[in-house]
Formats: C-alpha cells, structure tokens, sequence
C-alpha cells in the first residue's frame, strides 16, 4: 500500500471543509488508473463502492458482491491512491453481526487500504456502528435508497416523501451520528430533506441525488462520464459531453460541485 501524502484529505479535513462551508467532491473509483486521473483532477474524497459489482461485473444489483470482489477493488485503488480519502462498502451480508461485521471492516482496512468503511441503514445499524468504532475502524453511513435493500424497497425509488417518511430518515441519519458514524452518504431524497438533515448533523454529509445543499456530491464514475447504457437516474450529469477528455471531464465535475452549480434544478427530487 503507498504512503499518503502530507497534505491528503482526512476526516478532520472533511469535517473542517463542512464548517467553511467548502463543498467535498466525491467519486466512485474501483481501479488504479482512474484513481490517479481523479486524484489529479482534484477529487477529495473516494467510495470504493459495491456499484462495482453492477458497473464493472455484470450483476443486476449489488447483491451478488463478495468481500473478495471488495478487497480486490479497494486494494487497486489503494495502491496508488496519495489524497483523496477513502471509504470501502462492506457488502451485502457482511455485516449481520458485531463480530462478523468487525472481521470483515478489518479485512477491508488491513489488504484494502480503506481509510474507513460503508454500511447501508439506519437505527438498526447503530450497534454495529459502536462496535466497529470501538474498534477504531471510522464509519460512514449510508440512508435513504439503499441499494442492497432493493428488493425490499421496491426498487429503484425516492426515499422520504411525506412527512412521516422523512423524520424517520431524519431518526437514522440521527441515529447513525450517535453511534459514532463519522460520515453519511444520503441517496435518492427529496432536496429539502438532505437540506435539513445536513443543517441537523454534525458530520459531513455526501448526496447523490439528495439535493444542492449536502456538504459534498457523489457520482458512480461511468454514469458520470456517460460510459453505463440504458436509463440513468434524474440526479446524474454527463459531464463528458463537451469536455473533450476524461480528465477535462471530472476537473468539470469537481469544479461543478465546489461551486454549487452541480446539482442544479432538473437533477434534484
Ligand atoms: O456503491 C456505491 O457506489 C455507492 C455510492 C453510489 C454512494 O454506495
């Protein structure tokens, strides 16, 4: 694994960016040759995420992913990786209890070189959370549309309309804070709800289509660069068009998200 640079990113420098107010700009990156193009470009901060197992192996969902899959990803990243900060999805079913959770988050730190890991849900998750940050592994959540869950919701659809709905995504994201989650990854809400629980939480928040005011953005990469085929959700721009290349294409998207011009209106919900 190499070292990181001096200057890389880190959670307090996440944490500092929230309260100045300067917006983190995050990509997915599951290969060693993209993880140089963005970090180049100024990407600060990475998910190392099980979209992989869609994007990149062929899976309808990210069910079917396996913490080798994981490891072998996050490592490619990790071994060039100098900056940006992070964060590994420990996937589906690897986290069903304390003790597996933790074998698993460390496997995920120890030959994946995560600087923190991933697990979707909320209130429920909260022992988990405690436990793995007992253990030192820094967490991030992940609420709203959670895709490992996506049978069980229905699928692909936006989470927290109506006013019930909403508090109980407000309760998780709450949740998940006090059990020492150190991030939260908010997908697929209305804007006015990532608005509220970024203004409600100590702890940075990332969208992806959970509206302009998150602390930071995330996009999966190969939707970014208008690489995935068939129908892409609202919150995704294609910033490859006009950009010429694909380093031209993320400088655009990290300076889209840095001045709040990405999302704008027609990607938010
Ligand atoms: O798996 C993934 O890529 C993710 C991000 C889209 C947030 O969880």
């Amino acid at each position: 694994m190499n070292d990181k640079l001096p200057d890389s990113v880190t959670l307090d420098s996440l944490q500092a960016m929230k309260h100045r107010g300067e917006k983190i700009a995050c990509l997915t990156v599951y290969d060693a040759a993209f993880t140089q193009v963005l970090e180049a470009a100024g990407v600060d901060m990475f998910i190392i995420g099980d979209s992989l197992g869609m994007v990149l192996m062929g899976y309808e969902s990210t069910v079917q992913v396996t913490m080798d899959d994981m490891v072998h990803h996050a490592a490619n990243v990790a071994r060039v990786g100098r900056r940006a900060w992070r964060v590994v999805d420990l996937p589906y079913r690897s986290y069903t209890n304390n003790a597996q959770a933790l074998a698993n988050a460390q496997r995920l730190v120890d030959e994946g070189g995560a600087d923190m890991v991933k697990l979707e849900g909320g209130v429920a998750m909260a022992g988990i959370i405690e436990h793995l940050v007992g253990h030192g592994i820094p967490v991030c959540g992940h609420v709203g549309l959670l895709p490992q869950s996506i049978e069980e919701m229905g699928g692909y659809k936006v989470q927290g309309h109506g006013a019930e709905a909403a508090r109980a995504i407000l309760a998780d994201a709450q949740a998940l804070q006090a059990a020492g989650a150190g991030l939260l990854v908010m997908e697929c809400i209305p804007a006015v709800l990532g608005a509220e629980i970024t203004g409600e939480l100590e702890i940075p928040t990332i969208g992806i289509g959970a509206g302009a005011d998150c602390d930071g953005q995330v996009l999966v990469l190969y939707d970014m660069l208008g690489i995935t085929q068939g129908r892409l959700p609202r919150f995704v721009r294609d910033f490859m068009t006009g950009a010429g290349s694909i380093p031209a294409a993320v400088r655009a998207y990290v300076a889209a998200v840095k001045d709040g011009s990405y999302p704008a209106p027609e990607h938010v919900y």
